[in-house]
């Protein structure tokens, strides 16, 4: 038998070497042992990081959604697949069964494909998390078509940017969605945004909200009736290992927001054995992973590698303050969850509120605690080891990335010793490095440098859609012959991974990657502005903030600061989301900068954050005047 579930901590080191010594071997005994083959691969891994090509399983052939339903339905077809927990408890839950799962995704699929949607088209996703989204995603996959999830927190702009990227033929999407008290008008910014994409031919609409909308004639169609009428039988696709599974945009430091291409058989794989081991998944178990399915980490960990194991995984549509801050707490309680995912920017949130929320629920259903999507600061990994896991359930601090599709470096619950604020250690099969800036690999231990992977996992993205260039350029060129992750991390005295933070512009604000282009874009549009640069900052429940240092036209005319920070505010919004807001603004006279012209933002995120002490050497800047002002008025 393969080495599918790790349960000791000998195991793991016996095994990691394994997998390093002998990738190949290793991870064809697991894809051969786990998983449904249409055909087996003709090679395991084809890989040169200097072009970049990257190919798992060459030759193989499968479908995904095989593997994640049909394969279950004589052993598991009762089972709960997905357990729907709706925004308003009142409304209760819903108990979706792999053999129901199985009927809506072929009946949905069919659907697709009636309205024209072929293997290779790109349908774009814009939906709350209710069931109709997991659904349409594995309809997508079914049919092969290529599924980009756009989270419907964005901006009609920010929607439009990525549905015209890759150029989608489709858009599903419902009447509107509910957020705690509040209700969104999503097809109304779906409407907005269409007005510049001509590339979709249909919007299929899903109804949650039951508002009256707009439909636009000829493209509009409501889902329901459709569905009512579809078969329910729809044979899978048969895939390529390496046909692309689905993109998901991510924040570049740069301009346009990177579609990470995803491909089938490697990332099913790797998917579901992280799945398996990160969360020491077990038959009877109920998984909850809070994150929204517009993130990898839904993607990855609430559909595609719990089902793939034939687990029931919760999806919650609501936020964790409503009806009240005991919210999260009561859906562990109701559906006996055993193992709880979320990010450190909730549990700050929840930590805020005491622990009142948390003493009437019974929590002992809880086997283990994840953290995942930024640095746990060590308070807040305290409050949730003491307060939510009752010091039994080990927290497992797992880094990784849209662009890497699995868990790369975490403790494996029961098997590795948690240090706080360490992910620990790396993942099967994975090999990180750590580097120097002159691009010299610091072995040993207690070394700190840039993150780089030297090896590749089966779920690595293959591609920038569109735009291998830039794949190239982003991810393989800082460090010769290695993966780049853009984070700086440390390895402590005993080998343990500690990931310190982004070390590029980017800003990880609540968990979601932000970066500092596009929002100066977003600002400079204002016409009463002319330059600005976004740094962040640290913040109790955000981990980061942003700072905007403004400079204004010189127009001669007086403006009012505060209705300018809320125009500029507005305008971030509209452009990107309100993810992206600035939580200070401050206008200054000018930016400080190199003489080359480029502006020298570490100055910049040093005094947002309070140390201004120390500066080092400013003398090589072209207008040194502007820090000591900037100091002066810092907010
Ligand atoms: O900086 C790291 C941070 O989140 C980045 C990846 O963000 P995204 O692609 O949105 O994926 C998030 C969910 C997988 C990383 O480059 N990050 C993620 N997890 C951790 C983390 N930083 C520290 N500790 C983590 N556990």
């Amino acid at each position: 038998m393969s080495n599918y579930h790790i349960k000791h901590l000998e195991e793991y080191y016996q095994v990691y070497r394994k997998s390093i010594r002998e990738p190949e071997s290793f991870w064809e005994e697991i894809a051969e042992e786990h998983f449904l083959w249409r055909k087996k691969w003709d090679s395991v891994l084809d890989w040169d990081f200097s072009t970049p090509e990257i190919s798992w399983f060459k030759g193989a052939k499968l479908n995904i959604t095989e593997n994640c339903i049909d394969r279950h339905l004589t052993t598991r077809g009762d089972k709960t697949a997905i357990l729907f927990e709706p925004n308003n408890p009142d409304e209760g839950s819903q108990h979706i069964s792999y053999n129901e799962l199985h009927i809506r995704v072929n009946k949905f699929a069919n659907v697709l494909k009636e309205q024209g949607i072929k293997k290779g088209d790109r349908v774009c996703i814009y939906l709350p998390m209710i069931p109709e989204l997991a659904i349409s995603v594995l309809a997508c996959a079914r049919i092969g078509a290529i599924h980009s999830v756009v989270f419907a927190g964005f901006s009609s702009t920010a929607l439009a940017t990525r549905i015209n990227d890759s150029d989608c033929k489709m858009v599903i999407t419902s009447d509107g969605s509910y957020r705690g008290a509040k209700t969104i008008d999503l097809k109304g910014i779906v409407d907005e945004a269409l007005e510049s994409c001509s590339c979709v031919e249909t919007v299929l609409v899903a109804k949650r909200i039951q508002t009256d909308i707009h439909m636009n004639m000829g493209r509009d169609k409501w889902l329901a009736p459709l569905l009512e009428k579809a078969s329910d039988d729809c044979a899978p696709e048969i895939m390529d290992a390496e046909d692309p599974l689905f993109i998901l945009y991510t924040s570049g430091s740069t301009g346009m927001p990177k579609g990470m291409v995803h491909t089938t058989a490697g990332y099913m794989v790797y998917t579901a054995y992280t799945f398996k081991n990160a969360f020491q998944y077990t038959e009877n178990d109920v998984y909850w992973c809070t994150a929204d399915i517009g993130w990898i980490t839904g993607h990855s960990y609430i559909v595609y590698g719990p089902l793939a194991n034939g687990a029931t995984t919760v999806m919650f549509e609501g936020v964790p303050s409503y009806p009240d801050y005991g919210r999260f707490w009561d859906i562990v309680q109701k559906h006996k969850v055993s193992q709880f995912y979320t990010a450190p920017t909730a549990i700050r949130a929840l930590a805020k509120q005491g622990t009142d929320f948390i003493e009437n629920y019974d929590l002992s259903s809880l086997k283990v605690l994840g953290s995942v999507g930024e640095p746990i600061n060590e308070e807040a990994w305290h409050w949730y080891n003491e307060n939510i896991g009752k010091r039994k359930s080990p927290i497992i601090d797992s880094w990784w990335q849209t662009e890497t599709g699995g868990i790369m470096i975490s403790p494996i619950p029961y098997v590795t010793p948690t240090k706080p604020t360490y992910a620990t250690l790396p993942f099967i099969g994975v090999q990180p490095a750590i580097m120097d800036e002159n691009g010299n690999e610091l072995k040993g231990n207690q070394v700190e440098g840039r993150l780089c992977i030297k090896f590749p996992w089966p779920s690595i993205a293959r591609t920038i859609w569109g735009n291998h260039q830039r794949y190239k350029e982003t991810y393989f060129s800082a460090f010769d012959n290695k993966y780049f992750t853009g984070d700086g991390a440390l390895r402590d005295e005993v080998g343990y991974y500690r990931i310190t933070g982004r070390v590029d512009d980017v800003i990880i604000v609540s968990g979601h990657n932000l970066g500092t282009a596009p929002i100066e874009d977003a600002i400079n549009e204002h016409p009463a502005v002319a330059e600005s640069a976004i740094v962040g900052f640290p913040h109790d429940i955000k981990g980061s903030a942003l700072y905007g240092y403004i400079t204004l036209k010189d127009t001669g005319e007086s403006r009012n600061h505060n209705n300018l920070r809320t125009e500029i505010n507005q305008l971030i919004t509209d452009r990107i989301g309100p993810i992206a807001k600035l939580d200070k603004i401050q206008f200054t006279n000018g930016l400080p900068k190199t003489r080359s012209g480029k502006i020298m933002r570490r100055i910049l995120r040093k005094i947002a954050c309070n140390e201004s002490d120390s500066l080092g050497d400013t003398s090589t800047l072209l207008n040194q005047e502007v820090v000591q002002e900037i100091i002066d008025n810092v907010l």
